[in-house]
């Protein structure tokens, strides 16, 4: 990759920030496609967000990706946000028009693209299971309702998390939503009920990768579809059972990897093909699993 005097710049704010995929794939894609942009790492403290977003602001960059802990925070500093960013409460993309800069969320459609496209199915008239009720549930249950959800269910650690956006989800887009705590007997029977089971909790994640957010060996079968947005490690102790008892079984990676295959054609006003986006796919895997 040559930088010279047209080199557009995009990149991602975060705190920490080492550990983010994303540069590996924008600056493939960049180079596999001969589009002169680099995409640059930014750590970027709580209590510098307003400075950071003022530089970037003013240096003109094309755009930029959001991510913990300022993708709330950082609305307040833009000019505009999509409605889904609106109704997520969460920016994870910035793009600079014309030096208005514009906020999107495009987590929800990076897990509706990777879930569609990987399970083969759709949320229309589904009863769907969310395991946690932090901001990555809140992207998917949004995502979940609007695409025409049958039934929801909320089911979080912390039960007044899951009230709070089970209730959102009622009250701001339709009313499919109910919660429990997620070690209830009630959440136990509310996922048997369910075809679509997804965990956006940290629990399973490495180290810890013997852990499972429920009772999964009692709970799962071969007419569930489960979903769980971590992929390190590749396969949790949840997606194990799934497989294990025949249900369709996915991991985080496509969610990771649409997400930001929409932030970068949103910055470049292209739209890749299906050739493309499986090539990137391969290799965006591979690197991934390599690190
Ligand atoms: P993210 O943005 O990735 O969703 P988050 O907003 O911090 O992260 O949310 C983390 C979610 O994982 C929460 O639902 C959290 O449950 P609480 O609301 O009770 O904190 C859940 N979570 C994290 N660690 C957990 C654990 N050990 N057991 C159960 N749930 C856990």
């Amino acid at each position: 990759m040559i930088i010279n005097g047209s080199t557009k710049i995009i990149g991602i704010i975060g705190d920490p920030i080492e550990h983010s995929k994303s540069p590996i794939l924008h600056n493939y894609i960049s180079d596999s496609k001969n589009i002169n942009a680099v995409y640059v790492p930014f750590r970027v403290s709580p209590d510098s967000l307003q400075d950071a977003i003022r530089g970037l602001r003013g240096l003109n960059v094309v755009g930029f990706n959001v991510t913990v802990p300022h993708k709330n925070k950082v609305i307040e500093y833009l000019d505009g946000v999509s409605e889904e960013a609106r109704l997520i409460g969460a920016v994870n993309t910035v793009k600079n028009v014309g030096g208005k800069l514009w906020g999107y969320n495009t987590d929800g459609d990076g897990f509706l693209m990777s879930f569609k496209e990987e399970t083969g199915h759709s949320f229309s008239g589904k009863n769907v299971a969310i395991i946690g009720a932090g901001g990555a549930a809140r992207a998917i249950a949004v995502k979940a309702a609007l695409e025409g959800a049958d039934k929801m269910v909320i089911l979080n650690r912390t039960i007044d998390k899951a009230k709070e956006l089970s209730d959102y989800i009622n009250d701001n887009i339709s009313d499919c939503s109910s919660f429990a705590g997620i070690e209830h007997n009630d959440a136990k029977n509310a996922i048997m009920d369910c075809q679509i089971i997804i965990n956006t909790t940290s629990v399973g994640m490495y180290p810890s990768t013997d852990k499972c957010p429920i009772e999964a060996n009692s709970i799962l079968n071969d007419r569930h579809i489960v979903y769980d947005i971590i992929y390190n490690p590749v396969k949790t102790e949840l997606l194990k059972v799934a497989e294990k008892k025949g249900s369709i079984a996915v991991n985080g990676l496509g969610m990771l990897f649409y997400q930001g295959i929409n932030a970068y054609e949103k910055w470049m006003d292209i739209e890749f093909s299906e050739n493309e986006i499986e090539q990137f796919y391969t290799m965006f895997k591979k690197a991934v699993l390599e690190i």
